[in-house]
């Protein structure tokens, strides 16, 4: 019989009844150190004293109103992102995937009302943008798409890192192109900077819309507040979702003034977007995350973490390949199967996410501790060490 709760993820046997900064407990007290926080989502770990203050604030005074009327929270927070960042205007969602529906709702809207038939969109192999229909035609893989046709047209699907093709695709017929800066579900595969620089150059050539999906690697993920920041560029068009909620379901479309301008009133809605609970919590995260002394101490662990774990790749040359990724979002490349790195993990006390090309990430709160770290290191060492000796 069908479980109660719809089977599409094979879950792990593991059941946390609590968490705490970057611990997650079981009911029978065991404790986990958490290296996924739910896959870059808590990016100040679990139960957070100022954003549980957030939340109870907001909960005490007003949970829900329509988007037919003002809500002061989503307010503050769209003013907030729109100062710290190149955009004019905020869209709030409840996820990335639903970020993913506007993003390519807006670009097409844009060219419509410019008297254009431009509507189609370049992506790359390894991305991944959502589960719905638009997210998975986007991203093209059969894995996601097969059975579940016929797809949204209109996407242009091409290699991770093949200039020429890019170069031959990017024509005026192409409305947008959407990239992650860092894919996380394609295994921690970053774009160069150089390459960032170089996508943008080509959209001003062409006058084509770049779309950024930040959903993972966005919120102080690489050490910057988005990920783009670092090649000293800027999107027309960015999706967010994830670590802006640290946990309370949120997401948005970041936006110029130009790119949005075809989205006007009547074109675009949601229901829950933009709720005052999410946005109180989202502005929250938002001031400590966006804060300069947060992310130069999120860079210095990120150092510390690199510099460890490249020292555990060197002393497990049968178990890893190498490490790669920026700020707190790194991948370890696995010799061995990932789900065995994961697996054993597990078996440590360590929790890991695998991804694409077998790599397993390692994704910890922002506001992770020093000493947390070198367990963290700890865990997989001796995971390494398992796996070693059960290959022998
Ligand atoms: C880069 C990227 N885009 C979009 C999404 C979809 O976000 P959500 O699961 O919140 O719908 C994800 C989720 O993993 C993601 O990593």
């Amino acid at each position: 019989m069908i479980p109660s709760i719809l089977p599409t993820y094979a879950r792990a046997p593991l059941t946390f009844i609590s968490g705490e900064g970057s611990w997650l407990t079981e009911a029978d007290g065991r404790r986990f150190l958490d290296f996924g926080a739910g896959i870059a989502v808590n990016v100040l770990g679990h139960a957070h004293p100022a954003l549980v203050a957030a939340l109870t604030e907001q909960a005490k005074t007003l949970w829900h109103v329509s988007n037919l009327y003002n809500i002061p929270a989503q307010q503050k927070l769209a003013d907030a992102l729109v100062d710290k960042t190149f955009a004019d205007t905020v869209f709030f969602t409840n996820s990335g995937t639903e970020a993913c529906e506007l993003a390519v709702k807006m670009a097409r809207k844009y060219w419509f009302d410019k008297g254009s038939d431009r509507t189609d969109i370049i992506t790359f192999s390894g991305s991944f943008h959502g589960r719905s229909s638009a997210g998975i035609a986007a991203a093209g893989s059969e894995k996601m798409t097969k059975g579940f046709g016929p797809l949204l047209p209109g996407f242009i699907h091409l290699e991770f890192g093949d200039h020429e093709a890019l170069n031959a695709a990017a024509n005026d017929r192409v409305a947008a192109i959407m990239v992650e800066p860092v894919q996380g579900e394609g295994g921690i595969r970053p774009l160069p900077d150089a390459c960032l620089k170089g996508l943008r150059d080509l959209c001003d050539t062409h006058g084509i819309l770049l779309i950024l999906d930040e959903v993972q690697c966005g919120m102080g993920r690489t050490g910057k507040l988005f990920a783009h920041e670092w090649a000293g560029i800027t999107p027309d068009i960015m999706m967010i979702a994830k670590g802006i909620g640290g946990g309370f379901p949120l997401g948005g479309v970041l936006a110029t003034q130009e790119a949005a301008s075809g989205m006007t009133a009547g074109t675009h809605g949601s229901t829950y977007g933009g709720n005052p609970l999410a946005c109180a919590v989202g502005a929250k995260v938002l001031e400590i995350v966006g804060d300069d002394a947060f992310m130069s101490d999120v860079n210095r662990k990120a150092g510390l973490l690199r510099q460890k774990l490249e020292s555990l790749v060197d002393g497990n040359p049968d178990v890893f390949e190498s490490v790669r990724g920026s700020g707190l979002m790194l991948g370890l490349k696995c010799k061995v199967a990932n789900s065995d790195v994961v697996n054993a993990g597990y078996a440590n006390g360590l929790l890991t996410v695998p991804a694409a090309d077998n790599v397993v990430r390692l994704l910890p709160a922002l506001n992770i501790g020093e000493d947390d770290i070198e367990m963290a290191v700890e865990k997989l060492e001796n995971a390494a060490q398992q796996i070693t000796r059960a290959h022998a």
